[in-house]
This record gives C-alpha cells, structure tokens and sequence, in this order.
C-alpha cells in the first residue's frame, strides 16, 4: 500500500517537472470511447479529468456525446450553450465553457459537432482559429464520445492519435469493443489503443479480459493493446452520480478513486519526454472532417 502511495507521488513529482511550460506546444487529446454503451466512460472521463486537475494539470472535457449530453450532470456544472455557438459564430469558446472543479472546464460538444460538416471554408477556418485557443487553455483535451460505435463516433475516434478504450466483463461489451478495435485497425495503424477494464469484480477477472483481448488483437488484427489499468465495480460510483458529485471527490478513498488515480498516474508516466502524438485540436477537427470527405 505505501509502496504503492510512494511510486505514485514519484510518478506525480517526475511529471511535474516535465509539464509543458509554455503556450506553443500542442494540448494532448485523449479520446474515451467504447464498442457499447453505458460501460461508463462518463464517470470514468470526470473522475479521471479531476484526478489529473489535482496533479497540476489544466484540463478540458469535451462532451462529444451527439445525442443526450451527461457530463454535465455528473460533474456537477450545468451548460446551456455548446460548441453549435462556436460554430455557428455566436459565441466565443471562453463564453461556452463552465467551470467545473479544480479548474476542469468543461465543452459541451454535442449535436454542434455535427454542423461542422456544412461549413464553407472560410466558416471552418474561423472556427479553426477559434478552436486553436484550446491549445493555449489546456495541457489535457478529454473527449468523451458518448454511446455506441455510429459512425460519427467512429470518425472521433479515427482523428484521435490517442484512445482509450472502456470494456466491462459483459461479453457484448468485449465483442463491440473488439469489433471497434477492427475498424480502427484497419485505417489508423499508428493510433495508440489502450484498454481500461471497468466494473470487473476483481483483479483476476480484469487481467483475465486484458491479455485475452490484447491477444486476441494482437494474433487477428495485428494490433498491441496497451493496459492502462481497471476500475473495479464499486457502489460509490453510481451512488456519486446520484449525489452529482464526482467520486474523486465525494469518496477519495473509495476504491474506484484510488484505481482511477493510478490510472492518471500511468497516463502521465507514459508521455514523459514524449510529446510525438500531440498534434493539438486545430489537427484533430481537420482529421475528423477530412473522413467525411472521404466518403
Ligand atoms: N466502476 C463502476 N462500478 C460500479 N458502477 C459503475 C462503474 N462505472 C460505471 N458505473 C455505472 O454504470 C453506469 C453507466 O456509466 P456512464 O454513464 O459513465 O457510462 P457511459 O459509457 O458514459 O454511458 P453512455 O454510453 O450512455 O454515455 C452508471 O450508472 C454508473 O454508475
Ligand atoms: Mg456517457
């Protein structure tokens, strides 16, 4: 247990002098997505979000979600206005983002996302401009891409240089998730995938799904899946977003928040000295658009 503590605070302290210090580098986009729904990428997204908050780093949460925007609600903050005003012109990003915990802001993306398809060039290139603010603003871009593999949600997650992916025990959460592994596999070779094992009921169980997915990746799709770790199932969770509180929070020595902090940890540990996969947000919306051209 110390042991562990100690690592972590070193992992933590490494970091800390690594972090980037100046405005011109690229944030890091970290795209959660999964094969289906409801496996908990939300509650992961913020809790992971605030865990990395809490080590220093800004962050930005972007709600990617194209149908029924959740964030919000479990982080506690409440947006009226999203990424559409951005887009369509009305508003500034810094006039649609909310403030949520230690300095977690907060985008909600949304249906808006869907309207950048119809912009003219010079439109785009506004809200490119627009959208590049972000890199100033955050060290760390969250997108949480919301439920089900559709095919926007596809295009998120094949713009992303890094993603994370949530799979629970439940066979038809392995079997979506695989079957997303394939479609990312066969256009983005060099994407890094790495897997988070949530709401299994114990350590055995969640390494079991690990080395057999990553093997299965690895001998049919040619694809190394990185462990970035397991949040065990834990009643702290659902009953945090009852209370509307993130568990990190509201229950810091629960055990998804000790898990979910190690995850952060290995989050950072893994970037250190390499900034290779930051392209920044302005490359991430062209990549994303770039796929319905196409098509
Ligand atoms: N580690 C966990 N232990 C127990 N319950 C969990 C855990 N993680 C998530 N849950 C529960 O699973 C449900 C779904 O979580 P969440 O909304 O975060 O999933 P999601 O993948 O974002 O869903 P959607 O695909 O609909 O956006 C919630 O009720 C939450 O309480
Ligand atoms: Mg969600």
């Amino acid at each position: 247990m110390r042991d562990q503590a100690d690592q972590l605070r070193q992992i933590v302290s490494k970091i800390q002098n690594n972090k980037k210090d100046d405005n011109t580098s690229y944030a890091r986009i970290i795209t959660i997505t999964s094969g289906k729904g409801g496996v908990g990428k939300t509650s992961f997204t913020i809790n992971l979000a605030i865990s990395l908050a809490k080590m220093g780093y800004r962050i930005v949460i972007i709600d990617g979600d194209f149908g029924l925007a959740n964030v919000d609600l479990m982080l506690g903050t409440s947006s009226r206005h999203g990424l559409r005003e951005v887009i369509t012109g009305q508003m500034s990003l810094e006039e649609v983002m909310v403030d949520g915990p230690y300095g977690v802001r907060f985008i909600s993306g949304g249906s808006g996302i869907k309207e950048l398809v119809n912009l003219s060039t010079t439109e785009l290139d506004l809200f490119l401009q627009k959208i590049d603010e972000l890199n100033m603003m955050a060290d760390i871009i969250l997108i949480d891409t919301g439920a089900g593999a559709t095919e926007n949600i596809i295009k998120m997650v094949l713009a992303a240089d890094e993603v994370l992916l949530i799979v629970t025990p439940e066979p038809t959460a392995i079997t979506d998730a695989y079957a997303l592994t394939k479609i990312i596999s066969a256009s983005r070779r060099d994407v890094v995938l790495r897997l988070i094992i949530n709401k299994a009921e114990n350590i055995n169980e969640a390494q079991g799904i690990f080395d057999k997915f990553s093997h299965a990746a690895d001998k049919f799709l040619k694809v190394k899946i990185k462990n970035l770790g397991y949040i065990l199932e834990d009643s702290h969770v659902p009953k945090s977003i009852k209370e509307q509180v993130p568990y990190v929070l509201g229950y810091p020595k629960c055990q998804a928040s000790r898990q979910v902090r190690i995850v952060a940890g290995r989050l950072l540990n893994e970037d250190l000295g390499d900034t290779r996969h930051n392209t920044g947000m302005t490359s991430y919306i062209k990549k994303f658009l770039s796929l319905f051209r196409a098509n």
